[in-house]
């Protein structure tokens, strides 16, 4: 039996990234159109790629719940569901999303001109309901100045985490990811001292040093998002990225995770929101709101190509 490829979850980081979220329009060409494309992407990444290899240009193709239904109906892969909204001390919102393209590149230019490309092949039949430019701000920072990244598994951990094995499969090599888009009241944060913004996150804010445990509240980002299942870490891969518009005022992180199960971002997300225990929440929410919310199945790569037309 050949063996699966899966599609790069688990690239390096990168310092430019374009997050398109697309929903499909109920028009009949819909399906073709986008099976078409599935085929094509590698290609796609070839001819553009190729120009400049040194800029690994890479995409990942995720499918939301419905999107999945009417594209490629059964089997369908055994969490995939609709992003789910939480309501605890702050408000995690579901917003539609049938397939995101996560496109990532040393410089914006292939990322620009590979979603450029994407969107000629699909356009007619999908809108872009979100896009965002992302960008990496000096060594590795959000915009609230903490170095973002740092504790994500790398190498074979990194797959580990985030590829499906044998616990689906019809989906071995697949993978889940939960994208949200956060704005940040920067004003605010900035106004904190810099120590009450370590408390918050968890670490050294110039060193991005972990606070020893003994000194971490129990709030701290880091603590919330920090799962275990019995006694073994339960890891996501991440890969946010800050963005903004100066003239706007507006200033936000994309916050990007993957996992082979979404049940464990979930969790993360519902410690962050609602508290663990409950009223025990991130404070990193006070500053940040969540203005958008999907979840997507990424099928492997050996599937995408694989697709029927
Ligand atoms: C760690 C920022 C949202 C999961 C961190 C760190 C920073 C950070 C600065 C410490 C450095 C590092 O290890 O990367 C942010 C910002 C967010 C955000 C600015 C959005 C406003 C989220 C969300 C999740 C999450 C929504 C999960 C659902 C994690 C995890 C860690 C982490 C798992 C590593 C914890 C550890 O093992 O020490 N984040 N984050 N983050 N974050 Fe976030």
């Amino acid at each position: 039996m050949p063996s699966i490829v899966t599609q790069p979850v688990a690239a390096r980081l990168t310092h430019a990234a374009i997050f398109l979220v697309v929903t499909l329009k109920p028009d009949p060409r819909c399906g073709d159109a986008v099976r078409a494309l599935c085929g094509d992407l590698p290609s796609l990444l070839r001819a553009i790629g190729f120009r400049n290899p040194d800029r690994r240009l890479s995409c990942v193709m995720g499918f939301g719940s419905a999107a999945w239904d009417s594209l490629f109906g059964q089997p369908r892969p055994a969490e995939l569901h609709p992003f789910r909204e939480i309501k605890g001390v702050h408000h995690a919102v579901s917003t539609p999303g049938d397939i995101l393209f996560h496109i990532r590149a040393t410089h914006m230019d292939l990322c620009f001109e590979l979603a450029t490309q994407i969107m000629c092949r699909i356009g007619e039949v999908a809108t872009a309901v979100d896009e965002v430019h992302g960008f990496k701000y000096f060594d590795e920072r959000d915009l609230l100045g903490f170095v973002d990244g740092t504790e994500n598994p790398v190498d074979q951990d990194a797959m580990d985490a985030t590829i499906i094995g044998d616990e689906d499969p019809a989906f071995t090599g697949g993978s889940y990811v939960i994208v949200q888009k956060y704005l940040h009241d920067l004003t605010a944060w900035n106004a904190l001292p810099v120590e009450r913004q370590e408390t918050i996150i968890g670490r050294r804010k110039l060193s991005d040093i972990e606070l020893d445990d003994d000194a971490k509240a129990p709030y701290a980002h880091n603590v919330l998002t920090s799962i275990e299942e019995n006694g073994q870490a339960l890891e996501i891969v991440r890969d946010n990225m800050p963005f903004g518009e100066v003239g706007k005022g507006e200033f936000g992180t994309y916050f990007i995770g993957y996992a082979r199960s979404p049940a464990r971002i979930e969790q993360m997300l519902t410690n962050m929101f609602v508290g663990q225990p409950p009223g025990n929440y991130d404070r990193l929410l006070d500053f940040s709101t969540a203005v958008t919310g999907s979840l997507f199945f990424v099928p492997s790569a050996s599937f995408l190509e694989n697709v029927p037309v």
